[in-house]
């Protein structure tokens, strides 16, 4: 693979997505004149989700909030609702953050208008710079850095080796495409574990296909400890009505939920369990069990109580919960009958 092979690349890379590409809701209106919208909320949402899920998200977010405008004009709250389940709440709020700037001042037609936007990185600016706006940027992410690695045979990509490799590869005269033909191929055909060279348009070119161990590309990162924490929750009422708190601090920190405890140090459950209880002058009636929930350098295990007292319930219907406390919250409908049996 030399520079001199590039144009014959591109020619079949867009011509394999031209026959095999996804049709996906955000791909919508003319290549490179995307709705620049629908472009940067599925690439947030992307970034943290597999297409298929993300797609249902996407759906619901756009019911909610089908333009800027109308995502300007939503409360907080309605926002954080509405992206219920896709994790990194910071992302809900910088989207609801930037649709105000883009109301008031117009929806960006660069990269670097984009890039300007609060919580718009290199990746999602580039992305919707070249799908929605058609200029030249290649975007770089765990796909794409697994296909380039592969067709170079380089273990050990770094992020600037990937970065040009993707620039070099651009089709100048159809960028929006080329990025979304390696995201593609990198999804379902150069996938992780058994790459299908058989049907790949860069097999000619592919350095790993030939040296005949393709998945062994690239090499896997080491990766940072994951921590795990250990907590407890009370559940004083039930599934539709309980004791919700705004948590503080790192742990999903800015959502509502029930009350936790993260046990510290050294500390017993039990005991964490008498804190969090003091503290909500409420009194535990039993265990509900056990739910765990793995977000990218941390796993939860979160047991949790039922139990009475305690301040004022909410409707828990009108909260945006994580998916740690939805678990949680079915435990509630599993284990109530064996807690509060009728006498
Ligand atoms: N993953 C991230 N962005 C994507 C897109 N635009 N299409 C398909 N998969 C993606
Ligand atoms: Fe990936 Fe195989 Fe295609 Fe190479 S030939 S890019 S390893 S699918």
């Amino acid at each position: 693979m030399t520079l001199s092979d590039l144009p014959a690349l591109r020619t079949a890379l867009l011509a394999w997505f031209d026959r095999a590409g996804r049709a996906l809701p955000w791909r919508v209106g003319p290549e490179g004149r995307r709705d620049p919208y629908r472009v940067w909320v599925s690439e947030v949402l992307l970034q943290q989700t597999q297409v298929a899920r993300g797609r249902m998200y996407f759906e619901r977010f756009l019911e909610a909030f089908p333009t800027v405008q109308a995502l300007a004009d939503a409360p907080i709250e309605a926002v954080l609702k509405a992206w219920e389940g896709c994790g990194y709440y910071a992302r809900a709020r910088n989207l609801h953050r930037a649709a105000g700037v883009m109301a008031r001042e117009g929806v960006p037609t660069t990269y670097d208008g984009w890039r300007a936007l609060p919580g718009v990185g290199p990746y999602t600016a580039a992305a919707v710079a070249s799908l929605a706006c058609g200029e030249a940027r290649a975007v770089n992410d765990g796909n794409v850095r697994r296909v380039l690695a592969r067709l170079h045979g380089e273990r050990q990509p770094t992020a600037a080796w990937v970065q040009a490799r993707a620039d070099e590869l651009l089709d100048p005269t159809r960028p929006g495409a080329c990025n979304e033909a390696l995201m593609d191929l990198g999804a379902t055909v150069c996938i992780p574990k058994a790459p299908k060279c058989g049907e790949c348009p860069l097999r000619r070119w592919c350095v790993a296909c030939q040296l005949g161990d393709p998945a062994s590309f690239p090499a896997p990162k080491v990766r940072a400890a994951v921590r795990e924490v250990r907590a407890v929750a009370l559940l004083l009422g039930d599934a539709q009505e309980a004791v919700l708190e705004r948590r503080a601090g790192s742990l999903l920190g800015g959502l509502m939920g029930l009350p936790t405890e993260v046990l510290e140090e050294g500390e017993s459950e039990g005991d964490a369990l008498t804190r969090l209880a003091a503290r909500l002058g409420a009194t535990v009636a039993g265990e509900l069990g056990t739910v765990t929930h793995s977000m990218t350098h941390r796993r939860v295990t979160l047991t949790v109580y039922a139990g009475v007292g305690g301040p004022a319930r909410s409707r828990v219907t009108e909260a945006a919960l994580s998916r740690l406390d939805h678990k949680a919250l079915a435990l509630w409908e599993q284990r109530r009958a064996s807690l509060f049996a009728p006498a």
